[in-house]
């Protein structure tokens, strides 16, 4: 297995990249809003067993302060063989002494602790609907009035 990690997006692979998502339980994602994602983030990354796409991640960043990581997929069929972590690092080596922050997929938090990830104590996030009933977000928190 000849592996290799390319930078950046190419729309000619955009399909391969829809169907690398959904064989890793990502979900059918817009094809449109797929391609301006990819089209307008910082670093896209993608690994390729000769012209199979079998991995691939992204980050978004304002290049001095903070980056994030998201949608970092690796096809089922290449799993548990270090593409995840050759993803991540070359995504990391963009952005030298940033802070980077992500959010894992349940049962995928491992994965970024063995990369040294910690728990963030403070981290929130707002959802617009219909994402805010999203099980990966607690319930809104009572108000004082509320709780009168
Ligand atoms: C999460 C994911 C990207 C990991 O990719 P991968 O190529 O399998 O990971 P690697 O082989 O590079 O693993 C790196 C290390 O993490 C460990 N690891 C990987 N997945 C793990 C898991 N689910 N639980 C515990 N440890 C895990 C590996 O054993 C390895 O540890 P080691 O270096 O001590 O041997 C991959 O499982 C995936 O695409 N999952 C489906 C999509 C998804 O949930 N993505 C995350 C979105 S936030």
């Amino acid at each position: 297995m000849q592996l290799q990690i390319r930078q950046g997006f190419d729309p000619q692979w955009l399909d391969d990249a829809l169907n690398l998502y959904c064989e890793a339980g990502l979900g059918q994602k817009d094809a449109d809003q797929l391609r301006k994602a990819l089209t307008r983030s910082y670093r896209v990354v993608t690994c390729w067993n000769g012209e199979e796409l079998c991995g691939i991640g992204r980050l978004i960043s304002d290049g001095v302060y903070y980056a994030s990581i998201f949608d970092v997929a690796v096809h089922p069929a290449y799993q548990r063989q270090g593409i995840g972590r050759l993803l991540m690092n070359e995504l990391e080596q963009a952005v030298p002494g940033l802070r980077v922050y992500l959010t894992a997929t349940f049962g995928k938090e491992p994965f970024y602790e063995k990369l040294g990830y910690r728990r963030h104590r403070t981290a929130l996030a707002k959802y617009p609907p219909p994402f805010e009933t999203s099980p990966y977000l607690d319930p809104p928190a009572r108000s004082t009035q509320e709780q009168g």
